[in-house]
């Protein structure tokens, strides 16, 4: 086949000779006489169909084509008459003929002995005799015959047929005549003007093509936002809408002492084993603890007071002094509630947070060893169960979670304790969104707080409503180092919710 030709040939060529001939009987001998793939033809044909400058009709017809086995045989001869053609006057070892023709041989030689042309000595089957001198070589020239498109006998068919040599094949090829918008050669139409026309005059006669304002503008290649972002700023936006600022968050590394010790959080608990947290190696402890305060937390942990017995147990200082990642943001909470109990006079306050922590976990769909946790906490005189309870309707609707439950449940360092369960009108059903608590005497009064003052505070996973708003089930598509950056790029600017 000749060289590639560019389709706009092919175009012109096609119009020239429907403008010489007025139709064109069949495609595909077109696209032979001008030496070109008939999908080229076929591709042309169906543009210029669109704009109604030629019309076009199918002719559909089944032809038998040659399998890519014939194909070789049409090529270099069917395998009877190539075996016999590689045996010389004397015989050739099976062996022999086998090595030279490969594939071929077995086929070759059960057609040739069917048509006589071979044969053995009496005694020693492995010596192939010629019993011919010429063979005519009458399937390569079927097969050769087929190829050209001439027609062949039923027969000839048939047997080429059972040998595998044939397969039927639906082809699709078009007769083409003038359409009402014919013309003998389309004009391109210029898209932009140049300073080119513009230097020869050439705009004034040439034609444009019209602007598709339909059409889509190409996606923007700059950065997108991360879905924990995103909702981490929608949560902000909220806490800074009910009046509540911000803690700083900024100290990965705690000491057990204001993660767990100033929480009311025994010594003993699970929760402070390794297999639950991680302790740093290095540096190992603080030294760094506020000496009265730490003393108060003893006498609590050990003996209680402000009307509580305390555990029991002998406190200890070094286990106080181990450094670790912090589990939870509520050490943050924590330390500004001790420092608002050093101040002179006592202020009401609303605090909130957003940010890491880390626990020694198994990582599977829900969970990881790090992620944000969103804290919020209220201190005033007299706060009950009940403003725990509006505080967080009142924040979740605002997420888009207006029907909620709670479940009575138990944390070191509050009580009563509640679980918060929404329900989800995709999922439908309840989901756990957080937990929350009146913190406990035995946590507040030790810091100073003045008697009478309450807490009541929450927390919940940042990642867990991210999850429900964008409707991802695995974590760790969303954070960590196997982000799905297709999933960050696709994600909507607007959620269902909020
Ligand atoms: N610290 C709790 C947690 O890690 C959340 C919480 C915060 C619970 C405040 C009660 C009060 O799940």
């Amino acid at each position: 086949m000749a060289a590639k030709q560019p389709l706009s040939d092919v175009e012109d060529g096609l119009l020239a000779h429907l403008n010489a001939n007025a139709e064109i009987p069949d495609s595909r001998s077109f696209a032979s006489s001008l030496g070109v793939p008939h999908k080229d033809v076929e591709d042309v044909i169906k543009r210029l169909t669109a704009f109604r400058i030629v019309e076009m009709q199918d002719i559909t017809k089944e032809t038998w084509v040659l399998t890519d086995e014939a194909k070789g045989y049409a090529a270099r001869g069917s395998p009877e008459v190539q075996l016999v053609a590689a045996i010389p006057p004397e015989g050739a070892s099976k062996g022999a003929l086998k090595e030279r023709l490969g594939d071929v041989f077995d086929i070759g030689m059960k057609a040739a002995a069917k048509n006589k042309w071979i044969g053995f000595e009496k005694g020693n089957k492995d010596l192939v005799l010629r019993k011919v001198e010429d063979t005519r070589d009458e399937l390569q020239e079927q097969l050769r015959r087929l190829e050209n498109g001439e027609v062949i006998a039923d027969k000839v068919i048939d047997d080429l047929k059972r040998r595998k040599l044939v397969t039927k094949e639906k082809s699709i090829w078009y007769s083409l005549k003038k359409g009402p918008e014919f013309v003998a050669k389309r004009k391109t139409l210029a898209t932009d003007v140049t300073r080119e026309h513009l230097k020869s005059g050439d705009w004034k006669d040439l034609e444009f093509k019209d602007y598709n304002y339909g059409a889509q503008g190409q996606p923007i290649a700059i950065g997108y936002s991360q879905p924990l972002l995103e909702v981490r700023e929608a949560i902000q936006n909220i806490f800074l809408e009910m009046g509540f600022s911000e803690m700083p968050t900024n100290m990965y590394v705690e000491s057990s002492f204001w993660n767990f010790d100033a929480l009311f959080q025994p010594q003993q608990h699970p929760a402070r084993d390794s297999h639950d947290t991680f302790f740093l190696k290095a540096p190992a402890t603080t030294t760094q603890l506020p000496d009265d305060y730490l003393e108060k937390v003893k006498q609590v942990h050990q003996s209680g007071g402000h009307g509580s017995k305390g555990y029991g147990y002998d406190w200890k200082r070094d286990e106080a002094e181990k450094n670790l990642l912090r589990t939870h943001t509520t050490a943050v909470s924590t330390r500004m509630l001790y420092k608002l109990a050093q101040e002179k006079t006592f202020a009401p306050k609303r605090y909130y947070s957003i940010d890491r922590v880390f626990r020694n976990e198994a990582v599977d769909r829900t969970h990881l060893a790090e992620f944000h946790q969103i804290e919020g906490l209220i201190c005033d005189y007299g706060l009950t169960l009940g403003d725990l309870i509006g505080v967080l309707e009142d924040f979740f609707s605002r997420l888009g979670m207006s029907k909620l439950r709670f479940k009575p449940a138990y944390n070191p360092y509050t009580e009563p304790s509640m679980e918060i369960f929404s329900y989800h009108d995709g999922l439908k059903k309840w989901v756990e969104i957080g937990n929350s608590g009146m913190f406990r005497p035995e946590m507040l009064l030790p810091m100073g707080l003045p008697e009478g003052v309450n807490v009541i505070a929450w927390g919940l996973s940042l990642e867990r409503p991210t999850m429900i708003l964008y409707g991802i089930d695995n974590i760790r598509d969303l954070f960590g180092p196997k982000v799905d950056f297709n999933l960050i790029k696709s994600s909507p600017i607007c959620r269902l919710g909020l």
